[in-house]
């Protein structure tokens, strides 16, 4: 790939500012001083090091968002500000969001460039779970636990996949989690809509096997660790 290409894409600045950089002598391939932009380069093999900083270059990245609520899943939108705009230290990646979270959804998304991967993980044939902490308004049952076991009927006619309620505080204001395997369009608000208990409050706290990190806070960010990219790859479990 073009030397340009590779040093802007691993955030050393925009085509315009790497090329300069070559440009001015701060770009060594192979203990050589590069000058030209064009010039081409083996991001595999080929050692680079600008200004006495070797430069690895990874194709792929994947980022774990604490998502706050009040920002929308998308990559792009003319009035909302988007989960893409909390990782502006990455806007050299093409990134995107695996799957969505309501606006007023908070918790874990997955942000990558990997298009074949969120492919692979989006498909509802992989019925990867994703677990949901959520408050709601009524009181929660055991009937309630096995509504969701069987696969309720939301809207009157859209059946879902057996899902898991496991409840941990039934009162005027109720507390659970629910772990789903598909993911349709408001699916948590809307089985609980079907149960007459809106929710109030809803935080992903699991993709697949990956927990949110519980260090971050609303609106923070991580890279994966090398053991949660490896889940995702389903190189283990
Ligand atoms: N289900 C919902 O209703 N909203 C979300 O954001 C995620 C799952």
């Amino acid at each position: 790939m073009r030397l340009d290409k590779l040093l802007s894409s691993s955030g050393l600045g925009t085509r315009k500012e790497v090329k300069e950089l070559i440009r001015k002598k701060h770009v060594i391939v192979n203990n050589k001083i590069i000058t030209n932009d064009d010039f081409k380069v083996d991001e595999n093999t080929d050692i680079i090091f600008v200004d006495g900083e070797e430069i690895k270059y990874q194709k792929y990245i994947y980022i774990m968002l604490n998502k706050p609520a009040g920002v929308v899943s998308a990559t792009f939108d003319s009035k909302e500000k988007t989960v893409i705009d909390l990782v502006s230290e990455y806007s050299h990646y093409d990134l995107f969001p695996f799957g969505r979270l309501d606006k007023d959804t908070e918790g874990l998304l997955i942000l990558s460039n990997d298009g074949k991967l969120a492919h692979n993980l989006l498909s509802n044939k992989k019925h990867v779970t994703k677990k949901y902490y959520v408050e709601v308004l009524g009181k929660l049952n055991e009937n309630d636990i096995n509504i969701f076991k069987e696969g309720i009927t939301i809207d009157g006619n859209e059946k879902c996949l057996p899902a898991v309620l496991e409840i941990i505080e039934s009162n005027e204001k109720s507390r659970c989690f629910v772990t789903i395997t598909e993911g349709k369009y408001h699916q948590v608000k809307r089985m609980f809509e079907t149960l007459k208990k809106p929710v109030i409050y809803l935080k992903r706290v699991e993709f697949g096997s990956i927990h949110l990190d519980s260090s971050l806070s609303l609106g923070q960010y991580r890279l994966l660790k090398e053991e949660e990219l490896n889940i995702l790859l389903n190189k283990k479990k």
